[in-house]
């Protein structure tokens, strides 16, 4: 079957086909518009069956790290011991909304993909954890699941397939590392969301210790389209190690922010420019965050970088949540690194160290610099500040501040300069006063990653902090 509609410019529309539907959140206008014929279509297979059409997919994750979905669900060991599937729904990373649309609009598809998901993976039990704050979206799969279950969808012996599963819906309280998967299992166990030691890996060893398949709801929310359309046409969209279509949340200074369905691969500029209206009249772009806040900027002249997974690593950033942030010519860049670097400091657990302490001092450099109290051999400690926190936390969160301030700092490093000039003046320094303040600051400071390195070698008070340096560690199985 090919891709259902075509959408701006030929793109097939596969999760937001009818979304705007008024009741497409209810079970009978779902069912109409063909709801859960998939899943009809998935039992009749075997699970194997499925999950080769998973894999044909080559579906990748699309909560942040990209990983082959297929991939994912194959880790999971066979047998009859108690296996587990949760959604993240937590969607903390700033600037991302497009779970919200689709939990709120669409839930039943989410329900219908977790549905085929278990049957794949051989899971009988499963939750959806969704952040606190979104109440109606979690309201909406409420009311759907109730739907689901009385239609026969949820529960035992599905369709009469044989095959069970139970479906919860879990708030939880509104914390950014609830969404690293590990946390996430933490809180949903009832405890503090702290990020657990990697491997073992949720796979194997995850909720209840049991194995585990995590995976996002726009992921999960696609499985419906694969089983529709046959794994084999699905990976003809987009390109090669990019396939499908994917949801961009564009915001920031751009003429239309919003949700969009794009295919994977198309130039960036299509989606900020042609989709989104581009930057005010008048105004032009400055950098753009092309998955996140926690991806590294780029630049106005980055703008025909396909939009793909690879084409954005290979520019040195990532595809990260599909939420593209623009900032144009009128905002300072150094107002945009103290947003950043403020949000991940708030969140930081505390658990390690190069983590804690290092978006702490960032905050406070950044501070300085604003103040007029830095000089540009700040920048320098700023620089390396991040460079140590790169691979050396127990989570991806400490490098989710670390990788967007260092490219703002390589990349805009004259403006940051002029900062720190303009700022001195304007505190009204004299030259001899200004350079004892900044030799005595940069005294403290340029100890700062030797300090913080020691706190993470042999004899650490932080149990686990060192040995759980090994990189990106974002969304293995
Ligand atoms: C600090 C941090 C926050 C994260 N937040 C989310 C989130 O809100 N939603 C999400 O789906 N994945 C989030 N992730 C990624 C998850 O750990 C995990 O990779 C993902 O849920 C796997 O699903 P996927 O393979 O379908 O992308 C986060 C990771 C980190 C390190
Ligand atoms: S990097 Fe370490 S301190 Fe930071 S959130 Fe992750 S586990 Fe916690």
């Amino acid at each position: 079957m090919a891709a259902p509609t075509a959408g701006v410019g030929g793109t097939p529309i596969l999760l937001f086909k009818d979304i705007d539907e008024p009741g497409l959140r209810t079970l009978e206008v779902y069912s109409r518009r063909g709801g859960y014929e998939s899943l009809r279509r998935a039992l009749g297979m075997s699970p194997q069956e499925v999950l080769s059409q998973l894999e044909a997919s080559g579906l990748r994750g699309r909560g942040g790290a990209g990983f082959a979905m297929g991939k994912k669900v194959s880790f999971l060991p066979k047998g009859s011991m108690d296996k587990y599937l949760v959604c993240n729904a937590d969607e903390s990373e700033p600037g991302t909304f497009k779970d919200r649309e689709l939990m709120q609009k669409t839930p039943h598809m989410l329900i219908e993909g977790i549905v085929i998901a278990s049957f794949a993976a051989g899971v009988n039990r499963s939750f959806i954890y969704i952040r606190g704050e979104y109440v109606e979206q979690a309201d909406a799969l409420d009311a759907a699941l109730s739907e689901a279950r009385e239609a026969g969808f949820i529960g035992q012996d599905i369709l009469g397939s044989g095959h069970s599963l139970s479906l919860v819906v879990h708030r939880g309280a509104g914390a950014y590392i609830c969404g690293e998967e590990t946390g996430l299992l933490d809180s949903l166990e009832g405890k503090r969301g702290n990020p657990r030691l990697k491997p073992p890996f949720p796979a194997n060893q995850g909720l209840y210790q049991g194995p585990t398949l995590i995976n996002n709801v726009e992921t999960l929310s696609t499985v419906p389209a694969i089983v529709a359309m046959g794994g084999e046409e699905y990976a003809k969209l987009g390109v090669e190690t990019s396939t499908g279509t994917k949801l961009v949340s564009v915001s920031g200074h751009v003429q239309r922010p919003g949700n969009y369905e794009i295919e994977l691969g198309i130039p960036s500029r299509e989606i900020i420019y042609g989709l989104a209206g581009g930057p005010p009249e008048g105004r032009t772009i400055k950098c753009w965050f092309p998955g996140g806040s926690s991806s590294p900027v780029l630049k106005a002249e980055d703008l025909d970088i396909p939009y793909d997974f690879d084409s954005l690593a290979k520019a040195r950033s990532m595809l990260g949540s599909g939420a593209i942030i623009v900032v144009d010519d009128s905002t300072p860049i150094l107002d945009v690194a103290l947003k950043v670097a403020k949000f991940y400091r708030h969140e930081s657990c505390g658990k390690c160290t190069p983590c804690r302490e290092g978006t702490n001092w960032t905050v406070k450099m950044l501070e300085r610099i604003a103040s007029g109290e830095a000089t540009p051999m700040d920048l320098e400690i700023m620089a390396s500040v991040q460079e140590h926190i790169i691979g050396n936390c127990l989570c991806v969160l400490g490098d989710a501040m670390a990788m967007p301030i260092g490219s703002m700092i390589a990349k805009f490093r004259d403006e940051f300069e002029e900062h720190i000039e303009t700022a001195r003046l304007r505190r009204g320094c004299n030259g001899a006063a200004a350079s004892d303040t900044a030799l005595a600051a940069q005294g403290a400071l340029s100890e700062a990653p030797e300090t913080m390195l020691a706190h993470t070698g042999e004899g650490d008070q932080v149990p686990g902090a060192h040995e759980g340096a090994p990189g990106t560690q974002r969304g293995g199985a």
